[in-house]
């Protein structure tokens, strides 16, 4: 749909020295407003057919296990395996080349794949401080970042990202289950001095960047509208550490899924 709409975008010298200083960037576009009406339309359906239930690839990411309660924080993992003309999109494209400058890694070497959390309209629920690298493989050393874009205005109220600037830098902090349930697949750290946080609020169709060890939050959805938001993790090839991460709070399902978010990944 988007040979005719190409839409490009660049980011100067100081946003990409700002990301490697900060951890994370935001932008206020990465597409275009037709292209985010398009994937609203991909993104309900993935959500209302709850696509990839019986392989783990839809769940509450906030609630335990297959809980019949409310869910508060749906997310579906790899929808480029239902809808490979994801990997067309003008998000696509910008997201893939602008993830290549941030990291300082030739555009060809850097893969990665899909998720999308929604937040419900009223009750949607907060994303607990966390970083992404404590959900991954603790024998890897990931050199990626996730590309965020909200598919309606991000506020703090509807929740927009906040961070932690520079927590990049230092290690990946103790987590814990959400909830301290295991049966939770969320993870959260209290190792966080929030008053350092700083929100970015944007426009639907704008993005940030957060590096995979910047600690990140969303507060929860108070608004009367839905928050979606279509991430895109990817990445340079990892290194091997030294020895394998301690992280005792992954359990055998993480890992599972945290393999199948890596596979998909992969297929990029
Ligand atoms: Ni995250």
């Amino acid at each position: 749909m988007n040979s005719k709409n190409d839409f490009h975008i660049d980011l100067t010298e100081e946003q990409i020295a700002f990301f490697r200083e900060n951890g994370y960037l935001s932008i206020p576009r990465i597409t275009t407003d037709e292209e985010v009406e398009w994937l609203k339309g991909i993104y309900d359906e993935l959500f209302t057919e709850r696509t990839g239930e019986a392989e783990g690839r839809y769940f509450d990411l906030a609630g335990p296990r297959a809980h019949n309660g409310r869910e508060t924080l749906p997310q579906v993992l790899g929808p480029e395996a239902q809808f490979p003309e994801l990997r067309e999109t003008v998000y696509f494209r910008n997201a893939h080349r602008l993830a290549a400058n941030l990291l300082g890694v030739e555009s060809e070497k850097v893969s990665g794949g899909g998720h999308m959390i929604l937040k419900p309209a009223h009750y949607g629920n907060a994303t607990p401080w966390h970083q992404d690298e404590a959900y991954w493989n603790p024998e890897i050393l990931p050199h990626s970042l996730s590309v965020w874009l909200p598919l309606d205005k991000a506020t703090v109220e509807s929740g927009c990202l906040q961070f932690i600037p520079k927590s990049h830098k230092g290690k990946v902090r103790w987590h814990r289950h959400i909830d301290d349930d295991p049966l939770v697949h969320g993870l959260v750290t209290d190792d966080v001095d929030t008053s350092e946080a700083v929100a970015c609020p944007i426009p639907a169709g704008g993005a940030t960047f957060h590096h995979c060890r910047t600690l990140h939050y969303s507060a929860p959805n108070t608004t009367a509208a839905v928050r979606r938001a279509y991430i895109l993790v990817l990445g340079g090839p990892p290194r091997k550490p030294d020895k394998p991460a301690h992280r005792p709070w992954q359990t055998e399902e993480q890992a599972a899924l945290a393999k199948l978010k890596s596979l998909a990944v992969d297929r990029a």
